[in-house]
């Protein structure tokens, strides 16, 4: 080609492209250099400087690969106040040292955050090293494992936690945050002295949607102390306590509104459904629904209402209300060591509940139970 012949196709392409492509109108001003590349910075940590350089980094990268990062002992694998729109993403396996500490072991916070785990991807908290059947409750400070805490419109996806050492989500402050397909595998715990490993524990969140957990630990699946609008559905809880509505009382916030367990199983576990309110303290806990839950080879209670949690020498008290709680399709069995129903509540702090369809059998009928609300049969 002649030079002149190149000219006339560049040109000819520039027009072709030009007319193709309308005027930008969001093209204002140029973003800097700094600014694009902040943007596009995909970066990834690994071994044990990974925790440390991913903490550094945090804000220069929007995307954030974690690939086979040892956390070292004592320290949190610190992925808070991240840029909006931050990715990060899990691979290989994540391990952390040992430390008798409260942790947490991993701590992400900001707005239109997505953590996800690559196949195969899983954080292993090694619980055993900290398991001495005493949980929170005593013996060796265990750190607890994830803070989703202050998480606005975002998204876990796919993560897989294996051994924890205590508690695993905490979840407070989160406004708009989804989980989906999380897997809690503390199965060896059973033998080996896990106690409090919590699945998610709920606190001050709004609109905090949990869809296809698995779930097998040694306490509540899912306990929420309070925060409105939470939706739990197509789960599988096992090994554990159930789907719990509290502890509620004596914090900060006391307020239960809104929440419904849809489609989800309950299995091997010491109470299927559960709300338990604190002996003399006050609080308000409405709009409660369990809808399609299927109970099996439940230990203690299929469904369980205490309000006089954790004393249970007292009679229950009327201080936290438990209104609109309504029960739809929950059935299977409980052990026959173990009570179909149970209800304890203050003398006129249950009202409106509405079930249909329960059909819990197996166990003992009760016959302790205490101002049981009209049109319900313990
Ligand atoms: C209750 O919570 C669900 C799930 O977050 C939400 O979709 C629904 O709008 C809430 N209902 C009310 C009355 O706020």
């Amino acid at each position: 080609m002649t030079p002149s012949s190149v000219i006339a196709l560049g040109l000819a392409l520039w027009a072709s492209v030009a007319s193709a492509v309308p005027a930008d109108p969001l093209v204002t001003a140029a973003p800097s250099l700094e600014d694009l590349e902040k943007r596009a910075t995909s970066c990834t940590f690994s071994g044990s400087e990974g925790a440390s350089s991913a903490s550094k980094s945090k804000t220069s990268c929007s995307t954030i690969v974690l690939s086979d990062v040892a956390v070292p002992s004592g320290v949190t694998l610190d992925l808070t106040d991240l840029n909006e729109g931050t990715y990060v993403i899990f691979e290989g396996e994540t391990t952390f040292g040992y430390e008798e500490w409260d942790g947490p072991l991993v701590s992400v916070s900001g707005t239109d955050i997505t953590v996800t785990g690559a196949s195969g991807a899983y954080l292993n908290g090694d619980g055993s090293r900290w398991w001495d059947g005493e949980g929170s409750d005593g013996g060796k400070t265990k750190p607890k494992f994830f803070y989703a805490h202050d998480l606005t419109s975002s998204l876990i996806s796919g993560i897989y936690i294996q051994n924890s050492p205590v508690q695993v989500f905490s979840i407070d402050g989160a406004t708009d945050l989804t989980l989906e397909d999380i897997t809690i595998d503390n199965t060896d715990g059973d033998d080996e002295g896990a106690a409090n490993t919590d699945g998610f524990d709920i606190g001050s969140s709004t609109y905090v949607t949990i869809t296809g957990a698995n779930v097998y630990n040694q306490d509540d699946c899912v306990a929420i102390n309070s925060g409105e609008n939470i939706y739990f559905s197509g789960g599988v809880c096992s090994g554990g306590h159930g789907l719990s509505i509290g502890s509620v009382g004596g914090r900060d916030d006391n307020t239960v509104k809104n929440v419904t367990f849809y489609d989800s199983e309950i299995k091997s576990s010491q109470n299927g459904v559960r709300i338990k309110t604190i002996y003399g303290d006050t609080g308000t806990v409405s709009e409660i629904t369990y809808k399609e839950i299927t109970l099996s080879e439940i230990t203690d209670y299929g469904i369980v209402v205490e309000q006089n949690y954790d004393d249970t020498d007292e009679s229950p008290t009327n201080g936290v209300t438990i209104s609109d709680f309504v029960l739809d399709g929950v059935v299977g069995t409980v052990e026959d060591t173990g009570t179909n129903i149970y209800i304890l509540c203050g003398s006129d702090s249950c009202t409106d509940w509405t079930w249909t369809d329960v059909d819990i059998t197996g166990g003992k009928t009760s016959s302790d139970c205490e101002n049981v609300p009209d049109d319900i049969s313990c």
